[in-house]
Formats: structure tokens, C-alpha cells, sequence
């Protein structure tokens, strides 16, 4: 939440900071700002600052107040935690010579605030934020230097944040410091860049140092120098990056969520072949799938100690947020169903706090795609905390919630800017399903031919995925027919449970509009008294056979005597579905039907799409939603 820029160098500084708050704006869309220094005749620099509320564009509007050559200039673009979405609240802050912007929350604040009105400070913000450049501002004016007072003023906030501050007494020189909120640096050839992720640097540099909690940098245009909280230097350990640039522009497409919809077979092969031994219709768990990690003092376990915790797990703990969250549904019935290993996948902002039973024997499982949700990082401490082995489903390399756990398996889904999130969950879904059989057939609980049988279903998915999006003309004619209905009704059992909760989010992001996700059993009790006929009830029942479709289709035959009007997501030889529904879409068979869901999900995230579309809402960055939710 909220993205930071910030660059010494010596180019001109505010067309780069705003080319990188420009792929942060996912992180945060309320407002933008950007300050630079500005050499003045005499030889001393001022701060210029343009602030809006709004959407970065609304800044080029200010453009020409700060349209002189500066190399040196830090931006932000914020989504509201403390204070309304305005001017004022905007960032950067000012205390004086002292500028900052930051990503996080002051959990004192209000400690804070009192004691320096108490000594004459004046506010000009409703925001937390600002009290730390009045700190720094304090310490300044003691004799300190800008690090010093960095990190003076650092120890005394609680509250995971990320600062990045500049001084217009010390041209040339931005001191960043973090804990809990994340920042890369990305050092350059005579420059240097602070950013909240890679992609804001990577058209300037791939060379890039993830700072670590309680780190603080200093930043010249040649040098970068490291710090722990202690004011102890640290070797500047980079790293390469490789991914591609094409991955953070449309291509073509009118919205990234679009694209990356479509991106999903790539992805979900990026994914999965070095897991898939299809010569000999095995899982492979050895180094080729499973990440390193690069924290410089911890240690990714060998796949024999990966299998080990596997075979003795007494219960695995999955634990996510958002649709992340949903993924790991799926990945829980899978795991209990093929690995006969007591599961539960629950919201790491629930398991946290209610004390959850954890023994040193139990596994842990987080999934997330950014790497640096908060509640989701918390989970893995305190499950780590309890002496259990932590692995994390993940797609930002080398991210926080990585670097925590015990090992990575990473989704190579590419970079996601659309914020509802699309091929990062059809991703985790697939790696859940392969951890499930790897785990099973290291634990015994299934046999050769089971395994050969996964195996060759996941190595056809990619092409089974891509098939079901041949159909997105289908999907929009039925969106855009059923756009206008007062709310909508996912209906899902067994493993489509998940997808139903799945596309019930995925409407009510990008649409605005109700929308929920029940256990088809479930409906007589409360959902079927919304049911009429401007209720859409979408019903999630590809399999076409087996004893839960039987059960699924007599619940939406309850739908039907109640003059509901059906959509059913269903097998092609489907016709008792299909004869009751008002209209379908069909769902392309693969080996194993437990991975229908998978296929299932891609029609549902085109329908949230048309459906947004038709009703002209901002479909990347939907209302007050950001991707990265690094504050609780
Ligand atoms: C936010 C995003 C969701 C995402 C959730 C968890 O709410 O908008 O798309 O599922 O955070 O994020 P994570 O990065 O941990 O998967």
C-alpha cells in the first residue's frame, strides 16, 4: 500500500519518479505527489512540491511548478490509511528543510503528535506520516546528521513503515529506512533509485539490493551504503533481475487485467514444468522446482528436508488473505483429500490472533502473490515462532513473506498490475495441487499410477486453459446480458466452493456490484430467500457427473422452481444442466476433474471483466482497493 520513488542522479529527476510511481500506482491510487530540489542562483536549493488528490495523471496537470532540471527528487502515490484522500493528506510531507514520503502506519502517532504540539509544532496534514519528518526535523536541528536523525527518529515509531527523506541542506543525499513496509534500491551507473518495487527502477537498472526490516541506506548518485538499526554498516549484496519489461505494458490489450487473463496458459506452463516429470509421470521436488532464498542469514532447505517435513506433518496450516485465500481453500481439500494430512486453510488475519495450536511437527503454507501482505507475513513469524518448518506459494521473487519461510515455491506467473488479481491465482491453484500429490506420493497415500495420471493432467492444463479462453466471445455476450442484474449468486460445491467465492470477489472488485459465493448445499438456508428473477445464480458445476453434481444440480433445480435466472458453467454433454439454465458456458474436460476448478475460474474472471466493462467502472485499479496490502 502507497508506492515510493525516489533518485539522485544526474538526470533530470521528475519524469523518472513519475514514469515509476506510474507502475506502483497499483499499490495505491488516492492521491500523488511529487517534491524536488531546485538549485537557486546563489548556489542553495529549495523544495518544490506538486501534490493531488487522485489519480497520478491529475499531477500533470501541476507539471510546470516543477519543470526545472532537478536530480534529485523522491514521489508517492498513497492509498489513505490516516486522513481523508486530499490535498493536504497528499504526500510528500514538509517539516522544514526535512522532506518525506512514506508507505506504513505510526501505530504511536497520537503519543507523537501531542508531545510535538507540546513543543510548538504545527501540523499541516491529518496524517501520521508527517510527524516523522518533524522528528527528523528535531534531530537536525540538534546537530545530528540526516542518517542519524533517521534513525533516531525510526526507533521511536511502532508500526511496520518505510520512509524515504530528503533535506534540501543536503543536496544529492536521500536516506530511506524500513520495517515491515518494503523497499528495493536499484543502483545505477552514477545513479541511484529507491523505489516500493522492482518495476518503478527497471527501465534505469536490474541491479537491485532488497533492504531488510530495521535497514536503513544512504543514497548519493555514487554510492549506496547500508545499515542496520544499530548504525552498523552492511555489505551491499545485489541481485540480477531478469524479468522481462514487456510483462508491465498492455501489449494491445485495453486493460492489464485482460491481458494477464489471457496470459494464464503461459503462466500457468511457466509454473509448472519444472515440477513435472512427464517421461516418468512424476513430481519432482528437487532444487530445479524449489527456490533459493536470498536473506543473507538464512538457509533454503534441501528437497530431502522438504520431503521429510512433508511425510511427517501432523497437520498443515494454510494460511492467506484475499484471493490468495481462496487458492488456498482448494489447496486445503486437495492436501486432506490426497495426502491424508489433517488441513486447514484459514485468513491470516483471523489465525494470528486467535492463538491458533501449533506444534513444531505441524507444516505451514502461506500463498501469496506480492510476497508483502502484512497479516499473511505475521502468520509465518508466529508460526515460525512455534518451531514449524514455513513454506510460502509466492510470486515476487526474494519478497518479504520468502525470505521468512523455510523455502519458496515460486508461481511464475510474471508481474500482475492489474490489482483484482487473475493468473496469480490460477497459478497457486496448480502449485497447490502439485504440493497435495508431491506430498501424497512422498507420504504413500497415493499410488504410481494416481501420481502419472496428475502428472500428465497438469503438463495438458496449459493447453486445456487456453482452450476455455477461446470462448471469451461467449463469456462477454453473457456478461453483457446479464450486467444489469440487482445481484449475483455463485454457487459452487466440494472444490468449485472456492471458485464461487473466487468469482463472487472477483465481481464485487471490479464491478461494485453485490455479489456472494455459497456452498450450493447451503442455499436453503438464507441465500434462496434473495432468489428471483433479477438474481443471477451462477452455478459452478463442470463435472458433469458423480454424486456432488447430482446434488449440486437438485439445489439449482430449487433455483429454477423459484424463478431464478441461471447461469451454469457446465460440460458440454451437459444437457440436464443446460435444459434448466438460462444460459451456459461450458467448461473443457481435463484428466482430473479436481482441476476443472482451474478451468472454471478463467470464464469466471472473463465475466467479472465484461461485466465491469459494460458497466464502465476503472477496471485496473478499482475503487479504494490496493494490490499490495502492507498495512493490517
Ligand atoms: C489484496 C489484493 C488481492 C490479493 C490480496 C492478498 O487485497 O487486492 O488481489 O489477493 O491482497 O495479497 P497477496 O499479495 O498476499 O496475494
Amino acid at each position: 500500500m502507497c508506492g515510493i520513488v525516489g533518485y539522485v542522479g544526474k538526470r533530470p529527476a521528475q519524469d523518472l519518479i513519475y514514469k515509476g510511481l506510474a507502475r506502483l500506482e497499483y499499490r495505491g491510487y488516492d492521491s500523488a505527489g511529487i517534491a524536488a530540489l531546485e538549485k537557486l542562483s546563489n548556489g542553495s536549493f529549495v523544495t518544490r512540491m506538486i501534490k493531488a488528490p487522485g489519480k497520478l495523471k491529475e499531477l500533470r496537470a501541476l507539471w510546470g511548478q516543477i519543470d526545472f532540471p532537478s536530480s534529485h527528487a523522491i514521489g508517492h502515490t498513497r492509498w489513505a490509511t490516516h486522513g481523508e484522500a486530499n490535498q493536504a493528506n497528499a504526500h510528500p510531507h514538509r517539516a522544514g528543510p526535512i522532506t518525506i514520503v512514506h508507505n506504513g502506519i505510526i501505530e504511536n502517532h497520537q503519543l507523537i503528535r501531542e508531545e510535538l504540539a507540546a513543543k510548538g509544532v504545527s501540523f499541516s496534514s491529518d496524517t501520521d506520516s508527517e510527524l516523522f519528518g518533524h522528528l527528523v526535523r528535531a534531530e537536525r536541528e540538534s546537530g545530528k546528521t540526516l542518517l542519524e536523525s533517521v534513525r533516531l527518529s525510526f526507533r521511536r515509531i511502532q508500526g511496520a513503515s518505510a520512509f524515504v527523506v530528503m533535506d534540501e541542506r543536503l543536496p544529492g543525499t536521500i536516506v530511506v529506512v524500513r520495517n515491515g513496509s518494503p523497499l528495493v534500491l536499484g543502483i545505477g551507473e552514477g545513479e541511484n533509485f529507491v523505489a516500493s518495487d522492482v518495476p518503478a527502477v527497471l527501465e534505469s537498472t536490474r541491479n537491485i539490493y532488497y533492504l531488510e526490516d530495521n535497514e536503513l541506506a544512504e543514497l548519493t548518485s555514487e554510492q549506496v551504503r547500508i545499515y542496520s538499526l544499530d548504525g552498523h554498516e552492511r555489505p551491499l549484496n545485489t541481485v540480477e533481475i531478469d524479468w522481462a519489461l514487456d510483462a508491465i505494458d498492455k501489449q494491445g490489450y485495453e486493460h492489464y487485467m485482460l491481458k494477464e487473463i489471457f496470459e494464464q496458459p503461459r503462466a500457468l506452463t511457466d509454473t509448472l514444468s519444472a515440477w513435472l516429470d512427464l517421461s516418468q509421470g512424476r513430481f519432482r521436488l528437487d532444487a530445479a522446482a524449489v527456490a533459493r532464498k536470498s536473506k543473507s542469514d538464512g538457509r533454503t532447505l534441501g528437497h530431502q528436508e522438504i520431503v521429510r517435513a512433508f511425510c511427517e506433518a501432523t497437520m498443515v496450516h494454510v494460511v492467506a488473505c484475499g484471493t490468495a485465500a481462496h487458492a488456498g481453500y482448494y489447496g486445503q481439500q486437495l492436501i486432506e483429500k490426497l495426502a491424508r494430512v489433517p488441513t486447514r486453510a484459514e485468513l491470516a488475519s483471523e489465525f494470528r490472533y486467535r492463538d491458533p495450536m501449533l506444534r513444531p511437527t505441524d507444516v505451514g503454507l502461506v500463498v501469496s502473490q506480492s510476497g508483502e501482505t502484512a497479516d499473511t507475513l505475521a502468520a509465518v513469524k508466529l508460526m515460525k515462532q512455534s518451531g514449524m518448518r514455513v513454506f510460502a506459494i509466492c510470486n515476487v521473487r526474494d519478497s518479504s513473506i520468502p525470505r521468512e519461510c523455510d523455502a519458496v515455491f515460486y508461481t511464475n506467473a510474471g508481474i500482475e498490475v492489474g490489482v483484482a488479481s487473475t493468473k496469480a491465482f490460477t497459478t497457486q491453484m496448480a502449485l497447490l495441487a502439485v504440493v497435495a500429490c508431491a506430498m501424497a506420493s512422498h507420504r504413500g497415500t497415493i499410488d504410481a499410477a494416481t501420481e502419472k495420471l496428475w502428472v500428465e493432467a497438469l503438463g495438458h492444463l496449459p493447453e486445456v486453459a487456453r482452450h476455455s479462453l477461446e470462448q471469451s466471445a461467449d463469456v462477454e455476450a453473457v456478461a453483457k446480458k446479464y450486467s444489469k442484474k440487482k445481484g449475483y449468486l455463485f454457487l459452487g460445491r466440494g472444490l468449485f466452493f472456492p471458485i464461487a467465492l473466487e468469482g463472487a470477489l472477483k465481481l464485487k472488485e471490479i464491478a461494485y456490484v453485490h455479489a456472494e459465493g455459497y456452498s450450493a448445499g447451503e442455499l436453503k438456508h438464507g441465500p434462496i430467500a434473495m432468489v428471483e428473477p433479477e438474481m443471477l445464480v451462477l452455478a459452478l458445476a463442470p463435472e458433469g457427473r458423480g454424486l456432488l453434481h447430482a446434488k449440486t444440480v437438485s439445489n439449482i433445480e430449487e433455483v429454477r422452481a423459484r424463478k431464478g435466472t441461471l447461469l451454469s458453467f457446465c460440460a458440454a454433454d451437459d444437457n440436464q444442466l443446460k435444459k434448466i439454465s438460462d444460459s451456459w458456458i461450458e467448461v473443457p474436460p481435463i484428466g482430473v476433474t479436481e482441476l476443472l476448478p482451474i478451468l472454471t475460474v478463467l470464464s469466471l474472471q472473463l465475466f467479472a471483466y465484461y461485466v465491469a466493462v459494460e458497466r464502465g467502472t476503472e477496471v485496473d485499479q478499482p475503487r479504494n482497493l490496493a494490490k499490495s496490502v502492507t498495512v493490517e
